[in-house]
């Protein structure tokens, strides 16, 4: 694997080694730099991994120089326009696209896991009615694993399997859940006549008297294709904090349902996914399209805490795939559901000024994909703080395909990063009358 060598030299002891630069299918090689500490003595720093690569995977590849994003070696733009979100999460887990039968038995599998224990169901009568969704779904998604005790040997391949097909088929059941009990409503069961998008939408906004699907059995099918095309993208991207802190958290050897809460903890702060549910806030709060150059200008300023929402990726620098793709269909759902929605029109007010923008130019911040969704959600009448639980519903599969894959290495050291103490040199305490 390796070939290339990088060779690091200590100026203080002259001592030099030399270390592997293992071969990547794309994108940069990496160096291999795990015997450091043992060779020379140091650490590497590099606060918020901006160059390190914490594990080897198979799963996503992005290009933030170009704007590529391929799951599985596919580019983002093919799965979006001619796929189900299922056949998505199965080519994420498994590593290759689903025939036929396969999708069928996969479909099968995961509406057959979509109900939840009547326990379960119960635990959302203790939240308060104003919980945030997110709160619920990260209690409630650990509690798992209180459900399935005799079943999660990890070394098991069949158990694992089963553990990941049950996280993607309960989440849509578990975030309506929130939902309803947030308005007071009552639980709607899952159907298995139903595609996972339909179900979910069917779940949310079914009411006693009126069904979300007519007699007929009509759904809108625009909305259930706006939807699948979010959770496709929202799917998988690599080693983000959210990721990241599953496969952290499964290093240690935690049970699937306990990594995978721990994961929604992660999505849910501003930066992560809950930029979704704070461009909303952020456009609400700029109010008018008069207020937007007073908002860039805030943004701008390195004395003012407030960022623009949705703009930049620490990844992506040139420009975000997934919000060319959604762009387009902010615009179609929009025509569709004739919303006149002020909020469309200030959120392309500020895409413009920012685009055009010397100080978003030169530091590289695009719209990125949460800059779009949560106008699509809201048109879809999804509230604004499920926002979050809807990214949540899609990177369960991204979440699940890592911790597969993690689990199939031979050996998973525990994550255990080391740290540049700056903190006092070594020192004698005073008895406490003389501090
Ligand atoms: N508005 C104004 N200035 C910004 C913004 C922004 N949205 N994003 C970055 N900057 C500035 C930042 O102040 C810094 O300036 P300077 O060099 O003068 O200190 C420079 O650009 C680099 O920023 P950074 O925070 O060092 O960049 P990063 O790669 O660490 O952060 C980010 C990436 C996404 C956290 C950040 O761009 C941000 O906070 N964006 C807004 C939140 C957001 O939309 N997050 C969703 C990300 S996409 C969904 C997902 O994958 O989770």
């Amino acid at each position: 694997m390796a070939n290339d060598t990088l060779l690091i030299k200590h100026s203080g002891t002259g001592k030099q080694v030399e270390y592997p630069l293992l071969k990547s299918t794309l994108g940069a090689d990496t160096v291999e730099i795990r015997n450091l500490y043992r060779d020379l003595g140091c650490f590497t720093h590099d606060p918020g991994f901006v160059a390190t690569a914490s594990c080897t995977s198979k799963i996503t590849y992005i290009d933030g120089d170009n704007g590529i994003l391929l799951y599985r070696g596919y580019p983002i733009e093919q799965l979006a326009e001619h796929c189900e979100f299922t056949e998505v999460a199965y080519l994420l887990m498994h590593g290759e696209l689903p025939n036929e039968r396969e999708l069928l038995d996969f479909d099968l599998e995961i509406s057959d896991r979509a109900i939840i224990h009547e326990s379960l169901r119960k635990f959302f009568d203790g939240f308060h009615y104003d919980a945030h969704p997110m709160a619920m779904l990260v209690g409630v998604v650990g509690s798992l694993s209180a459900f399935y005790h005799s079943e999660m040997n990890i070394k098991d391949p069949v158990q694992r399997l089963r553990a990941a097909t049950r996280m993607i088929g309960k989440m849509p059941t578990i975030a309506a859940a929130s939902y309803r009990h947030s308005v007071g409503r009552p639980f709607v069961y899952p159907r298995m006549d139903l595609n996972y998008c339909e179900n979910f939408l069917n779940m949310m906004f079914s009411r006693s008297s009126q069904n979300y699907i007519d007699q007929d059995h009509y759904i809108d099918q625009d909305f259930v294709k706006a939807l699948n095309l979010l959770f496709i993208l929202h799917a998988d991207h690599e080693q983000n904090a959210s990721t990241s802190t599953v496969r952290l958290a499964a290093s240690t050897g935690a049970n699937p349902y306990a990594c995978v809460a721990a994961g929604i903890a992660a999505l849910w702060g501003p930066a992560h996914g809950g930029a979704n549910e704070a461009v909303l806030n952020m456009l609400a709060e700029i109010g008018s399209v008069d207020n937007v150059p007073k908002y860039i200008a805030k943004a701008k300023d390195s004395e003012d805490p407030f960022r623009l929402m949705g703009f930049g990726h620490r990844v992506y620098k040139n420009f975000d795939p997934r919000a060319t793709i959604i762009r387009k269909t902010c615009h179609e759902v929009l025509s569709k559901t004739q919303t006149n929605d002020p909020l469309f029109e200030l959120a392309l007010a500020v895409e413009e000024h920012a685009l055009k923008d010397e100080y978003f130019i030169e530091k590289k911040l695009y719209p990125n994909v949460d800059f779009y969704s949560g106008i699509i959600y809201k048109a879809l009448g999804i509230p604004v703080d499920m926002f979050t639980v809807m990214f949540a519903i899609a990177r369960t599969s991204g979440w699940v395909a890592h911790w597969l894959e993690m689990m199939e290495e031979a050996s998973t050291p525990i994550s255990r990063p080391r740290q540049l103490y700056v903190g006092p040199a070594q020192r004698d305490l005073a008895a406490i009358k003389n501090r």
